[in-house]
């Protein structure tokens, strides 16, 4: 994972950029890269007509910011939470747990008939607290249909390599990863400096088929992607990171393949063009959005969820939604304005989603409203 981006300064056009970067290993591994996103980077397959339907749904969160004990496990209509508890190894010293940290990474079993799917979307901060707690859950990675990277923040993709490492050989060959265009590899920084960028020489050498997902695409049969999320709402949201797009030791996004906008060889505004929701249509009860991280907006991508589908009823809403300070309760109000107005049975905040957030909804929505918590099992459909 990058930490140090190059060592070199930026010039003022990209190309410019990748020649002082030259002469290194750097320029090395950004041709072969080219050479390998040719070799195994596909378009995804565009969303045509209706979208599939599932029986059921278990949506787990493997990881996620907040560590719930004592709350047990609850039925709703449609719903069952399953909430985890106690030794993680019961008959052995309780020396191990799940971990919460600032991340998120959700693993998704669809039901369609006898037909089952799985899903792991993004990869939480850190590899450690993902291989934990995916050990303690007993996911097993080599039933993994596909995978799914949101959009390219640390949080979201800092266990990936870690990840690849751990199950070399275990996942099945050329498996499915799909992120929204280009714009997710790009380099990053935050108001704290280099947020990193995603590795596209570890996902190509292990063998995934990167799948280039900016239009709504099916996923394994059973989920499909917003694809790019518009701004259709009032919705604002913070946006602290800047991006700058060129090939810097290896690691970026491939100009050529960027808006001549964004190439300005210098830190631009991030405008998550490339950010995606993953959802599913639950048979007789509507829509689940899996947010992620709303960097576009949670209700521009739960609309986004509802254009790309054509379908009307949100069942659930699950993931960060976003609506941190210094946004205010003005602003929050008007999010659950529009909630009230979309109408979802569920949301089920956890992430980025923000304190305020969720009281303010609580006290305006009630018990449709729950936190999400680590190890936690949403299992909408049959119950
Ligand atoms: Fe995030």
């Amino acid at each position: 994972m990058l930490f140090n981006v190059c060592n070199c300064v930026p010039a003022t056009s990209s190309l410019a950029a990748v020649t002082l970067c030259a002469g290194g290993a750097g320029f090395v591994s950004a041709v072969i890269a080219t050479l390998a996103a040719g070799a195994k980077t596909a378009p995804a397959k565009t969303l045509r007509g209706a979208v599939p339907v599932v029986d059921r749904l278990a949506v787990r969160m493997v990881t996620d910011n907040i560590v719930i004990q004592f709350v047990p496990t609850e039925k709703r209509d449609g719903l069952t939470i399953e909430r985890r508890s106690g030794n993680t190894v019961p008959d052995k010293p309780p020396r191990t747990i799940l971990n919460g940290e600032w991340g998120l990474a959700m693993y998704a079993e669809s039901q369609a008939g006898n037909e089952t799917r799985h899903l792991l979307i993004d990869f939480g901060y850190t590899p450690e607290v993902l291989l934990n707690n995916m050990a303690i859950l007993k996911i097993d990675p080599a039933l993994f249909d596909a995978m799914v990277l949101s959009h390219g923040h640390y949080d979201h993709f800092g266990g990936m390599v870690g990840f690849l490492n751990a199950n070399k050989g275990k996942l099945k060959p050329k498996l499915p990863f799909y992120v929204g265009g280009e714009d997710c590899f790009c380099l990053r920084r935050n108001p704290g400096g280099n947020f990193g960028a995603l590795d596209r020489k570890a996902i190509l050498d292990a063998d995934l088929t990167l799948m280039m997902a900016s239009e709504p695409a099916i996923v394994a049969d059973h989920a499909f992607t917003t694809g790019r999320i518009g701004e259709t709402s009032f919705e604002q949201p913070l946006r602290t990171t800047t991006e700058i797009v060129g090939i810097f030791d290896g690691f970026g996004c491939f100009p050529e393949k960027m808006p001549a906008a964004k190439n300005t060889g210098t830190y631009i505004p991030d405008d998550f063009d490339h950010e995606i929701g993953t959802n599913y249509l639950i048979k007789d009860k509507g829509l689940v959005v899996l947010t992620s991280c709303s960097h576009r907006g949670v209700i521009n991508t739960v609309r986004q969820a509802m254009a790309a589908s054509g379908i009307e009823k949100v069942h659930a809403v699950i993931g960060g939604f976003h609506v941190v300070p210094p946004l205010g309760d003005d602003y929050i109000n008007r999010t659950i304005g529009e909630f009230k107005e979309i109408d979802p049975d569920y949301l089920i905040v956890g992430h980025c989603t923000g304190d305020r957030f969720y009281d303010l909804a609580r006290a305006a929505l009630g018990e449709k409203v729950i936190h999400s918590a680590v190890g936690t099992r949403f299992v909408f459909g049959v119950n």
